[in-house]
């Protein structure tokens, strides 16, 4: 979760390290630091707590010639966020200094260890222990050979990790391992660059090399990468351009990334839409499956966390309403200990916009090694899960940077759907005309979630209110109980406001203790076959005094007339209410975060990626 980048090379590095720096820091922004190797082969480090605006003004007067370094901004998971705690941990000589994302689950076992040896620790973070066993493992070695130190002491840490290493003894290299969490590389007329997210270096370089597990990198300023296995073979590795167009480095013309991204989703929509109409037919050609094995199905994992965990719920009901395949969906981290029951005939998809979340990660590994093959819904192109799958969709949303997911959620629910008509189409459930009919709704969709997102100024007198309050309810029946769930998790994630989403129906059974004049309850009750019962529910609610934000379907009277406060949508198919429903949950999110004073993109304790379990 935290975010890497380094450079050795010709031109001077301390502007480079800033600049990666602010571009990752939607991965974790609670410290940040550098450690650049000086002209006298001294290491110079400098870290700061908070954002990576209070390194740079502290860097602000120094001018710093130095042409190797790297960087780090921290998610703290081992110790508090503290200028002790942030990266780059170094040896007691300063001649080592490394940068960690991921944890060492040993850390304990092996500090302890050390300390016995003498080895006296400064920080609480599990990464000082990777330094020092560095330090011992090479100082032993008495060969210099730093690259193998960094192979022996790999084989030694349990966990997931990426490290970037710099040394006085090795002026103009870096080192690197990959093991579970992602690094990139990149060779260059100005040197050779590494990050942990291609955004570090999209101004900069135009290739990158994915770093596989298990390998290790050794980086030289004449620009040069070489890739080894840990017998120290050096591997061939594939250069992949980057597609710099879709990589954001600002918000442009607006407050912030979330608003941005939020704005998108009109346009997600039409070319996910336009890719699959053009093409006459559905088509996931991504997903290596052939019609025979698609028949055979007899089961479906959908396995994700937060926001992708919703739209795996919308999956389930478009997979199961549509194709008729059985589908359970799970929280991945609960996955690990559940007992699973697959045979020949089942499949596993897992949905993860960033690709790298650790508990889905590992909830794919679990079920392929029972035999099940994986498949991944993903918008990262090259992330570990696209890379460990047998298939993958892409959502095509561009890159996401708000910590809050927005457009990436209607691009999942959009390819969940694209899936259930995939496997419906081939199992003579629907024709190829009723499959491009509802290609067309989506294509419809794109103008109507344009018109929800002009008129947020409707949203300031309902917004307001949910500001004043403690706590919140979220409600909604069938496919819109799944929005609910999306509803609350932006609400309490950016604005901190508590709240929890509930079936409607399910209310009744002891949520409904909480009702008291002035409690408020989303409603989402789009005008479809749950409607009834919803507006049922709405009555009960008002009847106790609490306050109603009903988000409805455009023009229903009965709806205005029950509620305190109505977001309104416009009237769409009903297999495709999320789509719409789910907008005005994110501009309410949104507003009320604003009105609470808080950073909408990026909000405390979170990180875009989760990296560990
Ligand atoms: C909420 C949010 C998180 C993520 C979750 C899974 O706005 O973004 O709940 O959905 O951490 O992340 P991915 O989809 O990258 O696996």
């Amino acid at each position: 979760m935290c975010g890497i980048v380094g450079f050795t090379g010709t031109k001077p590095v301390k502007d480079f390290l800033l600049e990666g720096l602010h571009n990752l820091e939607y991965r974790g922004y609670d410290s940040a630091g550098i450690a650049l190797l000086l002209d006298d082969n001294s290491l110079f480090i400098k870290k700061r707590s908070g954002a990576v605006d209070v390194l740079e003004d502290a860097l602000h007067e120094t001018d710093m010639p130095a042409q190797t370094g790297i960087g780090h901004t921290r998610w703290a998971t081992h110790g508090a966020p503290s200028e002790i705690n942030a990266h780059p941990h170094f040896n007691a000589d300063k001649s080592l200094a490394l940068v960690h994302n991921g944890i060492i689950e040993n850390s304990y076992v092996l500090r302890e260890s050390l300390e016995a040896e003498g080895y006296h620790f400064v920080s609480e973070t599990d990464t000082e222990v990777i330094v020092h066993l560095l330090d011992k493992v090479y100082k032993e070695r008495e060969d210099g050979d730093l690259l193998q130190a960094l192979i022996d002491v790999s084989k030694v840490l349990e966990g997931s990790y990426a490290i970037v290493l710099l040394s006085s003894e090795h002026p103009g290299e870096l080192f690197a391992v990959r093991n579970g969490s992602p690094l990139v590389l990149a060779k260059h007329d100005d040197g050779a660059y590494i990050a942990s997210d291609v955004i570090a270096l999209v101004s900069r370089v135009k290739h990158v090399i994915t770093m596989d597990n298990n390998e290790f990198a050794h980086l030289k300023k004449d620009g040069s990468v070489h890739v080894y296995n840990d017998k120290k073979e050096e591997l061939e590795h594939i250069i992949q351009e980057l597609d710099v167009n879709h990589i954001p480095l600002d918000n442009g013309e607006y407050p912030d990334f979330m608003l941005k991204e939020m704005n998108e989703q009109p346009d997600v929509i039409e070319r996910l839409g336009q890719d699959r109409f053009d093409a006459g037919s559905i088509r996931l050609d991504g997903l290596n499956l052939s019609d025979e094995e698609i028949k055979n199905t007899d089961k479906i994992f959908i396995v994700a966390c937060g926001t992708s965990y919703h739209a795996s719920l919308l999956a389930k009901n478009y997979i199961e309403n549509l194709a008729g395949i059985p589908v359970e969906v799970a929280v991945a981290s609960e996955f690990a200990n559940q007992h699973v029951l697959v045979t020949d005939h089942t499949l596993c998809i897992i949905v993860t916009q960033s690709g790298e979340t650790a508990d889905t990660l590992a909830a794919a590994r679990k079920i392929k090694d029972l035999g099940a093959r994986v498949f991944a819904i993903t918008n990262v192109l090259g992330s570990t899960a696209a890379r460990e799958s047998d298939g993958v969709i892409y959502t095509k949303a561009g890159p996401e940077v708000s910590v809050a997911a927005t457009k990436t959620f209607v691009a999942q629910i959009v390819a969940v759907f694209f899936l259930a008509l995939f496997f419906a189409e081939k199992n003579g459930r629907l024709s190829s005309e009723e499959v491009l009919s509802h290609l067309k709704d989506i294509q419809d969709l794109s103008v109507k979630l344009g018109e929800v997102l002009s008129k947020q100024e409707d949203y300031e007198k309902g917004s307001r209110f949910f500001a004043q309050a403690h706590s919140a309810l979220f409600i909604g029946r069938s496919l819109n109980y799944p929005i609910a769930s999306e509803g609350a998790l932006k609400l309490k994630e950016i604005s901190y406001l508590h709240a929890e989403a509930y079936p409607a129906g399910e209310i009744k059974h002891g949520p409904f203790a909480l009702l008291e004049p002035g409690f408020p309850v989303v409603v989402v009750i789009p005008h479809d076959d749950t409607r009834a019962k919803t507006l049922s529910n709405i009555k009960e609610i008002r009847a106790r005094g609490a306050v109603v934000l009903a988000v409805a379907t455009q023009g229903d009277a009965e709806v205005e007339e029950n509620a305190d406060f109505v977001f309104w949508v416009p009237s769409v198919p009903p297999l495709l209410t999320p789509l719409i429903s789910v907008i005005p949950l994110q501009i309410l999110a949104r507003k009320v975060a604003l009105d609470r004073g808080q950073n909408v993109d990026r909000p405390r304790n979170l990180a875009k990626s989760v990296t560990v379990e």
